[in-house]
């Protein structure tokens, strides 16, 4: 896929989004460290990654690079398959601070979004995240929030889970509710749609839009979401915290 070029900041430089390369193997280090500080200051634990996993994964020609002028890390994030090729994720995103709210995350998605789409056009996107921004990103790429049951059953897929503060929280609950939401984008809905849109009268640009979707409109309902996420957080946390009380006593 072509490099991307965009008009970014701090302050008015362009960064340019692309599939990393060899050229990009030496800011694995300052990736790593950044998504463990903002791990840090988020309070969640994270899927533990590697300098060299990150390497392992630029040199497989699956993860995705912002840089800025000087060539330094502004966001990135890599692609990871489950179920042999099933599904696939595209994990680990991170953006510089200093970048955040200028877009990067949305461009960086995107550009994963599509090498993802290229390199697996029949495996089923997802994501499991607590964070709103990522939410909104994967919603206006397509993807529609999930239960837990439609994603990966496979061990390793949740293993990744295991080094978050919450972790506890999902095998209470038998992998079935956690504090993050699932998402998922199927390719067979743009099929389906592709078949009836042919049938039917060419409809207009905002009804082809929607019929991709099964019609859950995320930017109207992030209220509810933002609601939603305060419930599963004052439940979950809330018996969490009883239960290290009773172990304590
Ligand atoms: C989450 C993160 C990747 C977002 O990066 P970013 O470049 O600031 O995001 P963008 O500027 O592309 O924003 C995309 C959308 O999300 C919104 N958004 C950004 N940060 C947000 C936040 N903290 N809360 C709610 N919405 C947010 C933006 O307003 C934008 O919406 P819009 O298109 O309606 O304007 C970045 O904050 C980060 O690296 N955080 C630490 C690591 C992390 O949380 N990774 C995600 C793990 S699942």
């Amino acid at each position: 896929m072509k490099t991307l070029e965009v008009l970014g900041n701090p302050t008015e430089q362009k960064y340019t989004v692309q599939a990393a390369t060899s050229e990009h193997l030496h800011l694995a280090e300052a990736i790593c460290h950044e998504m463990e500080e903002s791990a840090k200051a988020r309070g969640t634990g994270i899927a533990k990654r590697s300098p060299e996993y990150l390497r392992v994964k630029i040199n497989e020609g699956k993860a995705i690079i912002a840089t800025d002028n000087n060539g330094d890390f502004v966001g990135f994030c890599y692609i990871e398959t489950w179920e042999h090729g099933n599904f696939v994720a595209n994990s680990g995103l991170i953006v510089k601070p200093e970048w955040r709210q200028y877009g990067v995350a949305k461009k960086v998605k995107e550009f994963a979004f599509q090498l993802s789409r290229t390199k697996y056009p029949d495996a089923k996107i997802i994501g499991i995240t607590t964070s709103l921004a990522v939410m909104k990103i994967n919603s206006e790429l397509g993807y529609e929030p999930t239960t837990f049951s439609r994603l990966p059953v496979d061990d390793a897929f949740w293993n990744g889970c295991k080094s978050c503060v919450n972790y506890d929280v999902l095998s209470r609950t038998d992998r079935k509710l956690c504090l993050c939401t699932g998402m998922i984008f199927d390719p067979e809905w743009e099929k389906k749609a592709k078949e009836r849109t042919e049938e039917e009268p060419a409809p207009t640009q905002e009804t082809s839009k929607q019929e991709i979707h099964s019609g859950w409109n995320f930017l109207k309902d992030v209220k509810v979401l933002e609601r939603l996420k305060s419930i599963k957080e004052k439940l979950f946390l809330r018996l969490k915290s009883r239960k290290s009380e009773r172990e304590l006593a």
